[in-house]
């Protein structure tokens, strides 16, 4: 891990849809790629959680998986910067899931708003099902297992991550209090240096004797700061500044992504169900075609009636890609039946295709080989693999699972 990144680690998965689309790429992927420079990062292909609902036609998931991971890639999501891998490539997830399930009671569950809307949504499937109630529990287990502190999630995933800081909560409560704790936290502590050592039992004190807020505000940031102890190391000291035992799992924070302003063709949210859609991998020609296709605003019938750019789904694909102006020349030109729709179109059409260029030629290369982007999963999960089994010998540890050693 590159030493000047942040010690707070991010996760964030996605299901496996396929091909992905400027909508993904505004919204979720270019923030995956500004990410994987700030921080320790990981991001997975969530294909057991695509199970929960396609679990009547599994056939296609593997070929949506390939499909998305290329997209990253071409997208600069980057191997070498994050760790990228495939859920099921990490069966430790499905076993934290189960031992999650343990202490986990079922309202908890039953009141998370997605579970009912999506069972409206999706009438035509059966999701009464004992995997899809656990949904948002295997999401829990993904974060939990890596000890992410920063999950990049959009505004319908919140209420998931809010789940998870409190099974969180609840199993360190129930399992953080181990009895040779203070001694663990003590060596753990050596290993600071002299100088935050004293600090942070300063703070400590501060807080613990006194209640000192601010103080106990100051140590998180100093063990935050620490590059020599371990991310386990880092939950027991927490957990010693605390006074609460030491902190298993750790509680995450979702890290809002902006909805993204990418519109659809029709104006709507760009979306696949909505066939509105421009593919990261549309070819040029049809970029073009469906961009000179796409509705404008419905009074201008005629070239010689004026528009109103607010009532053209045109004008958000403006917002997103011109500059000032361009946009100027757009209200002007709109207003006074000054330009032609397909004149307006026409600097839309050359930025998208000018953004698509280099992730199409990424893609390309990629498509070219699929022994590297299996060789980059299969890597990537094996390292994703051996930070989560750390995770679970603790797991497995202070659940009373170790009893055979
Ligand atoms: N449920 C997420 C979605 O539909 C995907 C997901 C699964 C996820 N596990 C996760 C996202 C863990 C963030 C962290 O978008
Ligand atoms: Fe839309 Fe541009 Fe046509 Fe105005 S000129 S209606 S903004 S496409």
């Amino acid at each position: 891990m590159n030493q000047t990144l942040s010690s707070s680690r991010v996760l964030s998965g996605m299901r496996p849809t396929g091909r992905l689309h400027l909508g993904h790429y505004h919204g979720v992927l270019k923030n995956w790629v500004k990410l994987q420079h700030q921080h320790e990062c990981f991001f997975f292909v969530a294909d057991w959680h695509a199970l929960t609902t396609h679990y009547d036609d599994p056939s296609i998931i593997p070929a949506s998986i390939w499909d998305m991971v290329i997209d990253w890639l071409a997208a600069g999501v980057d191997s070498e910067s994050a760790t990228l891998f495939i859920q099921s490539l990490v069966p430790e997830h499905a076993e934290l899931h189960l031992l999650l399930s343990m202490i986990t009671p079922l309202g908890w569950l039953e009141r998370v708003p997605s579970y009912k809307d999506q069972q409206e949504n999706l009438k035509e499937k059966d999701l009464a099902t004992y995997g899809f109630l656990g949904y948002p529990l295997l999401q829990s287990a993904d974060i939990l297992i890596y000890r992410a502190s920063q999950v990049p999630v959009g505004e319908d995933q919140v209420a998931h991550v809010e789940l998870t800081r409190e099974v969180a909560r609840r199993f360190n409560h129930l399992y953080g209090r181990e009895p040779n704790f203070e001694e663990h936290a003590e060596s753990a502590r050596k290993k600071m240096g002299k100088k935050a050592v004293k600090q942070y039992s300063q703070l400590r004190r501060a807080y613990q004797e006194q209640g000192d807020l601010q103080a106990l505000e100051t140590g998180r940031g100093l063990l935050e700061a620490q590059q020599n102890i371990s991310v386990e190391e880092r939950e027991r000291l927490l957990g010693y500044l605390e006074g609460s035992g030491r902190m298993i799992l750790t509680e995450p924070q979702s890290l809002l992504t902006k909805a993204s302003k990418m519109p659809g063709l029709d104006g709507q949210k760009m979306s696949k169900s909505y066939e509105n859609t421009i593919s990261l991998r549309d070819t040029p020609a049809d970029v073009e075609n469906r961009l000179k296709r796409m509705p404008t605003d419905t009074n201008r019938v005629r070239r010689t009636d004026p528009g109103d750019p607010e009532k053209c789904p045109v004008w958000q694909f403006h917002l997103v890609y011109s500059d000032e102006g361009t946009r100027a020349w757009v209200e002007e030109g709109c207003r006074t039946a000054g330009i032609g729709c397909l004149d307006c179109k026409a600097p839309v059409i050359e930025s998208v295709l000018n953004e698509l260029k280099p992730i199409q030629q990424r893609a390309a290369a990629f498509e070219a080989e699929p022994e590297l982007v299996k060789r980059i999963m299969k890597e990537g999960s094996e390292k994703a693999r051996a930070v989560a089994l750390e995770t679970m010998q603790e797991v497995r540890q202070v659940m009373s699972l170790k009893s055979l050693e």
